[in-house]
């Protein structure tokens, strides 16, 4: 549907060390800024966490969104939520009950999303589809900015995007790894609502440009 898009600029990939001026830089075309945290266990990299959210807080009005790589998720939504973050997704892979993690998200005040990789079948989240804002499917091993787009993940968006239609539900689809300008369009027609995009914006030798390219894709709007 044109002009339903989002655009996720990851920071992960951004300069850290300049994040409010990285984020700047592309939020005029960036809907959410999306914040991968990861414990070391549940990934092998550490990475970001709740003192990066309560920094980047005051100077963006953009949506947070959390990407939780991180056993016990729910362990970490109250201080999250006090930092600022507005949307936290959980690895459905890292907890036992995804039923009590979405309660306990809401609990804490977030928005709440289900991530899953891509080993994990789709069916797994079609029972938590009326309970959660957003799905998002990993196109990549989760841990690292850089990586190539495992085009499996093209079918794996139509069959969440066919469940979510069929039951006439209105939350987003969103795909996280190697998404560029040259394969979003790809993963917009197979029903994606929301790119994430880390690398394709921020590695870019011209990252507002990007993001500008980008969110018209997600939009379905000419580039
Ligand atoms: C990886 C993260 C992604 C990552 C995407 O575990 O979940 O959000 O930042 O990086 P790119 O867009 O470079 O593949
Ligand atoms: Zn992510």
């Amino acid at each position: 549907m044109p002009g339903m898009g989002k655009l996720a600029a990851s920071i992960l990939s951004a300069d850290l060390a300049h994040l409010a001026d990285q984020v700047k830089l592309v939020e005029e075309h960036a809907d959410i800024i999306h914040i991968d945290i990861m414990d070391g266990h549940f990934v092998p990299p550490i990475a970001l966490g709740t003192v990066v959210v309560a920094s980047l807080r005051p100077y963006t009005d953009r949506t947070l969104h959390g990407h939780l790589m991180v056993e016990a998720p729910e362990s970490y939504f109250d201080e999250l939520a006090d930092a600022g973050l507005e949307v936290v997704s959980f690895h459905h892979e890292a907890v036992a009950d995804p039923g009590t993690t979405i309660d306990k998200a809401r609990a804490a005040g977030l928005g709440a999303g289900v991530t899953i990789n891509m080993q994990t079948p789709t069916d797994e989240v079609v029972p938590y589809l009326d309970r959660v804002d957003d799905v998002m499917l990993m196109s990549i091993d989760p841990g690292w900015s850089g990586q190539t787009l495992d085009p499996g993940v093209y079918p794996r968006i139509e069959q969440v995007r066919a469940e979510i239609d069929r039951r006439g539900l209105d939350i987003d689809v969103e795909i996280d790894g190697g998404v560029k300008v040259d394969n979003a369009r790809r993963a917009v027609d197979a029903g994606a609502t929301v790119l994430v995009s880390a690398s394709g914006v921020f590695q870019a030798a011209n990252p507002a440009e990007n993001a500008r390219v980008l969110r018209a894709i997600a939009n379905g709007e000419a580039a």
